[in-house]
């Protein structure tokens, strides 16, 4: 896993979509998953801003997003698919036929879950994954004792991320990513961040799963990054960083 500690919230969203904007240029048939939450909202301002201002083209580009609440559609102002098309979908010019979203609505739920692996693995897998965290460690909807071999399924909630049933890819479905880029900031996200990096890679903790995949990128401001204990080490192995490999990881 490599862990980047940059000095603010914003630099963390700029680095991202650094990532995200060179895989796009190098590959404009790219497959990426999205995420949703408050994380993730600078980083599709910077997204839509490359667009408007560098001429970023997602017009070849397919997305697949990590989740949705079941029941619920982009008529509902507390859908994903609502929030991803007032953050990203309606300012970039991505072709609608190719943003992917569980479907919450579908009347076999299950069926939809097998159907959503079966269109990733059609689209050729997914070849970037951005990810937030939740405070408890999960990633998607993979709450804490999630299955870490797990694929698109139903899931509920705890009652402290919200009382409600959702559609989740797995945790074996983000670990087949080719690559993942965590993003997280602020103090209360410090301590799952601990854990996921230094911890033992276990259920409680969704995103240690993400220790067993060979090409992760943590990318953390100061407040995130501050109960790492081995945070030196990261900035170290960071400033030194060969030039072909930043050039290479576009970060
Ligand atoms: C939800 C989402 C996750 C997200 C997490 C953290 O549970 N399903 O994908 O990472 O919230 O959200 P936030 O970025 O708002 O802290």
């Amino acid at each position: 896993m490599e862990v980047i500690i940059l000095p603010s919230a914003t630099e963390v969203a700029l680095a991202a979509a650094r990532i995200v904007a060179r895989l796009v240029r190098s590959n404009p048939h790219a497959v990426l998953g999205l995420a949703t939450g408050e994380t993730q909202k600078r980083f599709y301002a910077e997204l839509v801003r490359a667009h408007r201002v560098e001429g970023l083209d997602f017009s070849d580009i397919t997305t697949f997003n990590l989740d949705e609440y079941v029941g619920l559609g982009e008529a509902h102002a507390g859908s994903y698919r609502r929030y991803m098309r007032e953050n990203l979908f309606r300012r970039v010019n991505l072709r609608p036929d190719r943003t992917h979203m569980p479907d919450g609505r579908a009347a076999d739920v299950e069926a939809a879950c097998a159907a959503y692996e079966e269109a990733i693995r059609a689209a050729g897998g997914i070849d970037l994954q951005l990810l937030g965290i939740g405070a408890d460690g999960h990633i998607g909807f993979n709450e804490p004792t999630s299955s870490l071999a797990s694929h698109t399924r139903v899931k509920t909630l705890t009652a402290a991320t919200l009382d409600h049933h959702v559609i989740t890819m797995g945790i074996g479905t983000i670990l087949e990513a080719k690559r993942c880029v965590l993003l997280a900031f602020g103090p209360r996200k410090a301590g799952a961040v601990a854990r996921m990096v230094e911890g033992p890679v276990t259920a409680l903790v969704p995103a240690s799963a993400l220790q067993l995949h060979p090409e992760t990128t943590v990318l953390v401001d100061e407040e995130a990054a501050g109960q790492l204990a081995l945070a030196a080490y990261y900035r170290d192995v960071h400033r030194n960083k060969p030039a072909w490999q930043r050039e290479r990881d576009g970060v």
